[in-house]
């Protein structure tokens, strides 16, 4: 088996050894009821353990990487693969696609969708992104309590649909998706946390809503393909990500079947619509928690707009505060909070020895919120992103899209559209907390605050 020794990371004993056993591990569960009970304090409390530490889950053994440059050159390294609990039990959802395949065919599938994420073809999604953030702040009423994080996920899921994929009959799509994705979502947690597969097998209520909640999805996804290739047959033609995807070829020459199409669209619409709707519904909550960073906000989108709706993808540029307001959000209250690779050689990291197959996972919500990596670590402040802060910032420690060739294509693409909506929305409304809402973080494969019921007041 191939040996590397990985060159970037300094100092290491001539025979590495295995990293140290994190502290608390009891008989038989090892760390996993630490990790069920309470995932993201076990996960943030891992680091004073060391900057690699092994993880005892039940029979199974797992490392965590707790140092931001270790982070960074673990997805750097052409060692690790994408793969471990996360990735394995998204699998499930997302099949073969771009997210969760390796080596030649992520590559070849990484080419067909990275073009439709180029700056020049964002600037083609504004009118999309404008009209969506227009709409989604026009159907509330003053005085009425929202659910953002609903709202937004509907926002999110049109926008991926309209502009990534041209689908225009989005309405009651929208919703039926949005409804899967969330108990889908749910039933893939419990899945990673509790990988027993015969449990699932079970005629219980939860497998069975899951199971139609998954089909369901896979259903509206056939049918997007089949209406588009309707439509191409028909001679519509149309220039847009999902006709790449149905152009693709694969290392023969020869058409991608089905089944790749499919789970390429899946995995695009669900890291679309998943993502960003849930990071927005945190920076909503935070508004709402800090009225004093909402009313800078709005006071920045009243200056750069001049009171013309909705904010312009022109205007981002300008809206230098909205965008560190973003950037802080992301960092304190993350969607992404856990992420997992598979050694697939014997190798090392940091010093230590990794054997092939070894699981490994690591937590950007512990890293955004360690206290060596930011001063002030646990408080919101948006300001701490100007360019003047910066020597108060460790880099490798903020990395909401990631690093290295997994690197989110869709990044830009997001920023524009959070930006948008957030922007057109604050131009409305304010948003004041309720009784109902509620900030505690609801733990599942994202984040997500546990109500973000929302009351909204017109300006
Ligand atoms: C705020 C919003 C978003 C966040 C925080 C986010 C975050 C991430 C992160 C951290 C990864 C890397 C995962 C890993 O290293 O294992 C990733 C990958 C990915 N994201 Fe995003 N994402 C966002 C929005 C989007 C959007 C809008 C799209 C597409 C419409 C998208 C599509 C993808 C895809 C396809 C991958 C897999 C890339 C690959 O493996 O080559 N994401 N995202």
């Amino acid at each position: 088996m191939r040996m590397t020794v990985d060159s970037t990371l300094g100092a290491r004993p001539a025979d590495p050894g295995a990293p140290p056993l994190a502290p608390g591990a009891v008989p038989m569960l090892g760390h996993a009821g630490s990790l069920l009970r309470d995932p993201l304090g076990f996960l943030t409390a891992l680091r004073e353990g060391g900057d690699v530490v092994r993880l005892r889950l039940g029979p199974r053994t797992a490392y965590a990487v707790c140092d931001p440059s270790l982070v960074a050159a673990l997805l750097r390294s052409p060692d690790f693969a994408v793969g471990g609990p996360l990735w394995d039990t998204m699998g499930v959802l997302l099949g073969k696609g771009v997210a969760t395949s390796n080596g030649a065919l992520h590559r070849r599938q990484r080419r067909a969708v990275q073009p439709a994420f180029r700056m020049d073809r964002i600037h083609d999604y504004a009118a999309v992104m404008e009209d969506e953030a227009r709409r989604t702040a026009d159907r509330w009423t003053d005085g009425e309590t929202v659910d953002l994080g609903a709202e937004v996920f509907r926002t999110a899921t049109r926008v991926v649909a309209r502009s990534l994929l041209r689908v225009d009959s989005i309405d009651e799509r929208a919703d039926r998706l949005a409804a899967a994705l969330h108990t889908v979502f749910e039933g893939l947690y419990r899945r990673m946390i509790l990988s027993f597969g015969p449990l699932y097998r079970l005629p219980l209520p939860a497998n069975r809503r899951f199971e139609h909640a998954l089909a369901d999805l896979h259903r509206m996804v056939d049918e997007i393909i089949a209406e588009r290739r309707a439509a191409t047959a028909s001679g519509v033609a149309t220039d847009d990500l999902l006709a790449a995807l149905l152009d693709d070829r694969d290392e023969n020459g020869e058409p991608v079947d089905e089944q790749e199409v499919h789970d390429q669209v899946v995995s695009l619409v669900v890291a679309g619509a998943e993502n960003v709707a849930k990071t927005l519904t945190w920076v909503f909550q935070l508004l709402a928690e800090h009225p004093e960073h909402e009313k800078r906000l709005s006071e920045e989108v009243e200056s750069v707009t001049g009171g013309r709706r909705p904010v312009a993808f022109g205007d981002l540029g300008e809206l230098a505060y909205m965008r560190n307001l973003i950037t802080e959000s992301m960092r304190i209250r993350p969607a992404v909070w856990i992420l997992t690779r598979l050694a697939t050689v014997d190798t090392t990291l940091g010093g230590y020895r990794i054997p092939a197959g070894t699981d490994i996972l690591y937590s950007p919500l512990a890293m955004q919120r360690d206290p060596r990596a930011f001063t002030d670590h646990l408080s919101f402040d948006p300001d701490r992103w100007l360019p003047e802060r910066a020597a108060d910032v460790t880099p490798a420690a903020h990395a909401p899209f990631s690093v290295g060739n997994r690197k989110c294509p869709g990044d830009h693409f997001s920023m524009a559209e959070m930006a948008v909506i957030l922007g057109t929305v604050v131009q409305k409304w304010r948003l004041v907390a309720t009784e109902e809402t509620d900030s505690t973080a609801r733990i599942g494969i994202t984040l997500q605050p546990r109500s973000a019921r929302l009351q909204v007041r017109a300006r």
